[in-house]
């Protein structure tokens, strides 16, 4: 079985996938992790992240691995754990540009099916119900408020020491949602069989809880 959560940044995406995951005994696979390393690596090399030919040229000779251990997801690139340094505020604007790219999707989304056929998976993303596995048993798709899901990723940068605004925050998350609904290849969008959820006044508890619920009826 495979589940498909997609929404934009901040929806609680990969927090209530986690949960899912643990209480359903499912594979978890962070797929924004995967553009993100994609991204680190162009900047690391100085790379124009809508620079398509020479982004091509240098994803050809980089090895992205996802990897499972200790229970949880790590990223590898080029044999190198970045599964914190992928997390910095810069690599989150250049991974939704390079993301845009069709050469950067393809590879990922190879891997992403490569990697969900094995076993009960549940992915998260944007065109995970559109595009990566259109056949998916379940499909979610999140959202919020800009302002609340800028509160939550200012709460959790902050938490990490980073030197940042709400302000600032909710700025580049409507940015960042703009470039990702508005790509050409892939977009974010809703499917349409996904069941919407909008977690806005919602605890994770009651997000889990009542996606559990819909995961465990599909079953029977
Ligand atoms: O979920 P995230 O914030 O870690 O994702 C980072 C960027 O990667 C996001 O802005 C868009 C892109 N992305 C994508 O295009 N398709 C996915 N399935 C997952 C992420």
């Amino acid at each position: 079985m495979n589940i498909a959560i997609d929404g934009p940044a901040g929806a609680g995406k990969s927090t209530i996938a986690k949960r899912l995951a643990g209480a359903l005994g499912f594979l978890y696979l962070d797929t924004g992790a995967m553009y993100r390393a994609v991204a680190l690596k162009m900047l690391n090399c100085g790379i124009d992240v809508t620079d398509e030919k020479r982004v091509k040229a240098e994803l050809d000779r980089t090895v992205i691995d996802v990897r499972y251990e200790n229970g949880g997801q790590k990223v590898y690139l080029d044999g190198v754990d970045v599964s914190e340094n992928i997390r910095e505020h810069r690599v989150s604007k250049a991974a939704s540009d390079v993301s845009a790219l069709p050469c950067v999707r393809v590879k990922m989304v190879e891997l992403q099916r490569e990697i969900a056929c094995k076993r009960d998976t549940i992915l998260d993303g944007r065109d995970i119900g559109t595009f990566v596995l259109p056949n998916a048993e379940v499909k979610f798709f999140l959202t919020a408020t800009s302002d609340e899901r800028a509160k939550r990723r200012y709460a959790e940068l902050v938490l990490k020491g980073a030197n940042c605004t709400l302000e600032g925050i909710k700025k580049d998350i409507e940015q960042r949602d703009y470039n990702d609904s508005h790509r050409e290849f892939a977009p974010l969008k809703k499917a349409s069989d996904a069941i919407e959820v909008d977690t806005t006044d919602m605890s994770i508890e009651e997000v889990t809880g009542y996606m559990l619920d819909i995961v465990n009826g599909k079953k029977q």
